[in-house]
Formats: C-alpha cells, sequence, structure tokens
C-alpha cells in the first residue's frame, strides 16, 4: 500500500448553525463533528491528517493536541475549496503518494467507503477519483459531468451549471483521491472566474483532463452517507444515524437493548455481553460497563467504569466514578466524581456520593450523602446519615473503619474517624472520633409527660 495522507477542510464557521460555536466542534454522538470524518480516513489506512481551519482555530487545535498524526494548516479568508486545499499542500509530507480530500461536516462518512475508494484508485490508476452519489433531488450539489467511457471530464456547481447539467443526478460527495504531484501543482494554478468568484476545488478535474490524465468517479454505496450537516436539523438527522451505528454494533456484540432507538450512547462507549439496557438510557464519555450489567430506564452514565453484574436502577446519575462487581446502585441515585464502590456495595434511593470510598460489602440504602468519606467494608449507613463535610470554607474527611453500624438520622461532623466495629446509635450527631468497639450516643434523654394530650384538650 502506498503511502496515503488526508485533508480535512474545516475553516468554514458554519453560519446556518447560528451558532457562537465553529460547526465541526459541535458534539455528534459524543466527540465534535470532526472528529468521525477524521477517524473513518485513519481506520481506512491514512497516515496521517491535516485539517484545514480557520473560524476558532484554537478550539480545533486544542481538542486534537497531543495526537501527533494530525496537522493543520491555516486558512485566514475563506476563498474556496480549492483554496482551502493549497493551503494545506506544504503540511503534506513529499513521500505521501495519494491525498485523500474530505470536509469536517460529513460525519456519516464510513471507513469502508473511503477504503473502497482508495482501493479503487489505486486499480484504475486515475490521477482523480471523485466520490459521486445518485440522488432523486440534486440540488445545490455539483453536477459529475461524464464522457462516453465513464470518465469524468468536469464538476459543474449548482449555480454554474446549464439547463441540462441541472438534469445531471450523479452529484460530488467532496471527497476525493488525488495523485499528491498532480494535486500540488493543479491547486497552485486554480482561477476563481466562476458565479460564486470562489477558487472550486472541483476545477482539478478541468487541468487532469486537459493533461489527458484520467478522472474517475466512485459511487458511494449509501447515499446517505455524503450528508453534509449545515444546521441543527441536519446535526440532529446525523446524530440519530450514528447512534443507530452505534447501537447495532453494541447489540451484535452481544448487548440487550429494550428499544434501542431511545438509547443515547456515545462514540467509544463500550458495554460487555449479556448486559441489559433500558429506555432513555444515556451513556457518556469514556465509559466502561461489564458483562451482565442491568442499566435501568433514564439512567445517566458519563465517565464511568463500571464492572461485571451491576445494576443501575433507573433514574441514577453516576459521574467519573468506579464501580466494584456486583454493586446495585438506585433508583434515583447520584454518584458525583470520585466515588469509587468495591464489590457487592449497595447504594439506594436518594443516596449522593462524592470522593467516597466504600470497602467491600457496604451499604447506604436511603436517603444519604456521604461526601469525602473513606469508608471501610461491611460498614452499614444507616437512613438519612450526612457527612457534615463543608465548614463553609474548607472540606474535611470522614473514615469510618471495617464493620461499623451507623444507625438512621446521624450526623458525622468531619474531620472525624469512626473506630472500627463501632456502633453510632440513631439520631446522633458525631462530633468527636469514635473509639474502636464502642458505642456512641448523642441525644437528649427522652421525657413521656402521661396525660398531657388529654389535659391539652
Ligand atoms: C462543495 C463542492 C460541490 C459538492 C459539495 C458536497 C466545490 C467547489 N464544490 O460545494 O461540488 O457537491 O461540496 O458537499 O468544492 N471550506 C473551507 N474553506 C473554504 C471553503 C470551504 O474550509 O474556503 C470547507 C467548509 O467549511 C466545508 C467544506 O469545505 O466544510 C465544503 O465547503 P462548501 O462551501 O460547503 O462547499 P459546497 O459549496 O457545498
Ligand atoms: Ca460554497
Amino acid at each position: 500500500m502506498n503511502k496515503i495522507s488526508a485533508i480535512v477542510l474545516a475553516a468554514g464557521m458554519g453560519t446556518r448553525m447560528k451558532s457562537d460555536l465553529v460547526k465541526v466542534m459541535h458534539p455528534v454522538a459524543g466527540p465534535p463533528m470532526i472528529e468521525w470524518p477524521v477517524a473513518a480516513a485513519f481506520a481506512a489506512g491514512v497516515e496521517r491528517c491535516v485539517l484545514v481551519v480557520g473560524h476558532q482555530q484554537e478550539k480545533v487545535r486544542d481538542y486534537f493536541a497531543g495526537r501527533t498524526e494530525v496537522g493543520f494548516a491555516l486558512q485566514a479568508e475563506q476563498l474556496g475549496t480549492g483554496h482551502a486545499v493549497r493551503c494545506a499542500m506544504p503540511e503534506i509530507e513529499e513521500d505521501a503518494e495519494t491525498v485523500l480530500i474530505l470536509c469536517g461536516d460529513t460525519p456519516l462518512l464510513t471507513a469502508d467507503s473511503l477504503r473502497g475508494m482508495l482501493d479503487a484508485h489505486q486499480q484504475s490508476k486515475a490521477c482523480v477519483t471523485v466520490m459521486t452519489a445518485t440522488l432523486d433531488d440534486p440540488f445545490g450539489y455539483g453536477r459529475i459531468v461524464k464522457d462516453a467511457d465513464g470518465k469524468v471530464v468536469a464538476i459543474t456547481e449548482q449555480k454554474d451549471a446549464s439547463e441540462a447539467e441541472r438534469l445531471i443526478r450523479e452529484v460530488n460527495a467532496g471527497v476525493y483521491c488525488v495523485d499528491r504531484g498532480f494535486l500540488a501543482e493543479a491547486v497552485a494554478r486554480l482561477e476563481n472566474n466562476n458565479a460564486q468568484k470562489e477558487y472550486y476545488l472541483t476545477d482539478v478535474v478541468c487541468q487532469a483532463n486537459a493533461r489527458g490524465l484520467a478522472c474517475r468517479s466512485y459511487q458511494v454505496a449509501d447515499p446517505l452517507e455524503i450528508s453534509g450537516v449545515n444546521d441543527r436539523v441536519q446535526m440532529a438527522d446525523a446524530a440519530a444515524v450514528l447512534r443507530q451505528r452505534i447501537n447495532r454494533e453494541l447489540m451484535l456484540s452481544g448487548v440487550t437493548m429494550i428499544d434501542p432507538s431511545v438509547v443515547y450512547i456515545d462514540r467509544g462507549v463500550k458495554i460487555g455481553r449479556d448486559s441489559v439496557v433500558y429506555p432513555g438510557a444515556v451513556i457518556k464519555g469514556n465509559t466502561v460497563i461489564g458483562e451482565r450489567c442491568k442499566i435501568g430506564q433514564n439512567a445517566l452514565i458519563e465517565g464511568c467504569r463500571i464492572a461485571d453484574d451491576v445494576v443501575v436502577k433507573a433514574g441514577s446519575v453516576l459521574e467519573d466514578s468506579l464501580v466494584g462487581p456486583e454493586a446495585a446502585i438506585g433508583p434515583m441515585a447520584h454518584l458525583r466524581p470520585g466515588t469509587e464502590l468495591s464489590a457487592q456495595v449497595k447504594i439506594g434511593n436518594f443516596v449522593e456520593t462524592k470522593k467516597a470510598f466504600m470497602g467491600v460489602g457496604s451499604k447506604a440504602s436511603h436517603l444519604t450523602y456521604l461526601g469525602d468519606a473513606t469508608i471501610g467494608r461491611d460498614v452499614n449507613i444507616g437512613c438519612g446519615t450526612i457527612t457534615c463535610n463543608y465548614d463553609g470554607v474548607r472540606k474535611h474527611k470522614t473514615v469510618i473503619e471495617d464493620g461499623v453500624f451507623v444507625g438512621s438520622d446521624v450526623q458525622l461532623v468531619a474531620p472525624v474517624t469512626v473506630g472500627r466495629n463501632a456502633l453510632i446509635a440513631a439520631g446522633t450527631t458525631v462530633t468527636k472520633d469514635v473509639p474502636a468497639d464502642s458505642l456512641a450516643i448523642a441525644r437528649s434523654p427522652q421525657v413521656n409527660k402521661e396525660g398531657w394530650t388529654l389535659r391539652k384538650k
């Protein structure tokens, strides 16, 4: 295989998005839109991608920072697709034989199609291969003009096309394979004498023909793949297709989805086999979920690592947390960042945790806040327990050692340590460390006044 570099056009603002954020940085099924075509290019065998950036270039550069296989070229003024490629050429290595050109706003393009096109380009020995699709309504796209042998002789933009050309339904997808040496010379010579006063990349086809070099087309199997995103309606449509692909792949790998049309899983999420995902679940970030888990209705999981045999019940929110095997969470629990639950931990309804570690088999079953806490194994946290971790200025730690039983309605005023196997009586406000094996009780003794309510009547 010869060396292939890619150019991804992403300098435009995308005004139809009506957004303060540049179009290609809008998230689509997880990552920014531009991640999708870039990832497809690499998956198809491209070694290096040069992104043509302009509007909000620092946002695009920041997102790809640290990825040495991604380079950048600045196009300060958007003078057309041909001008964009001209700006990128100095960044393309001379030993690249073929340049793949694509757009940052076509997230549905697959690696399979790009691979097919690259193979076809190599086999036909064409100088230029253009990806095309045949549409029922070709309006707005460049039309593919061919000769009797099926060679591409020109690509004519909607605004420049004649009546006859406008009837052509085979359109330019905006994706090309071009021999690098020819491309470098051709884009240097482009002119902007057309309806939009732009430097059209499509004019390289005419240049190739003028020099007797072959231009071929490669029809994409599914025209849906070439859909570009121009506004937020098209972005939602594209996201729906990408989610369908993600869900389908997960299901084929052994994950059950009760209704995949209402399950929202980001690119990159991993879920083990025989796990079941219920309707309304949203799973984001680099979440990894093990085997035989149940992800309940309307659960929101982001940036978590969840082991095997975990049950996340309806309405729970889990953020940047680790969950050990056979743990049970929810319904309506909230694991905030820095939560680490060991095996068989139980977190019940209306329990919130934050920077909290819980040892094997510990339970907090109802109505509890555990923040900045280290909790040992086999600890029972009673209903209504609160770690009072914040004094208005600083956060303080609560340590609860193995085997402790915390009764209901207990406040632990941090910093405080409860020694192993201690028992905290219900209703206690713990303000001092509790030694191991002892009972802590802090509540006023009860007084019964007999006959009191009768006398009040
Ligand atoms: C282009 C093609 C058209 C094709 C269509 C497919 C040309 C002249 N026409 O038209 O034949 O059917 O794509 O979608 O190439 N961009 C830059 N810098 C620029 C101009 C554009 O980076 O100076 C980027 C845009 O941000 C966008 C992409 O290139 O991501 C395509 O540009 P756009 O103006 O949308 O091209 P079309 O007019 O749709
Ligand atoms: Ca245009």
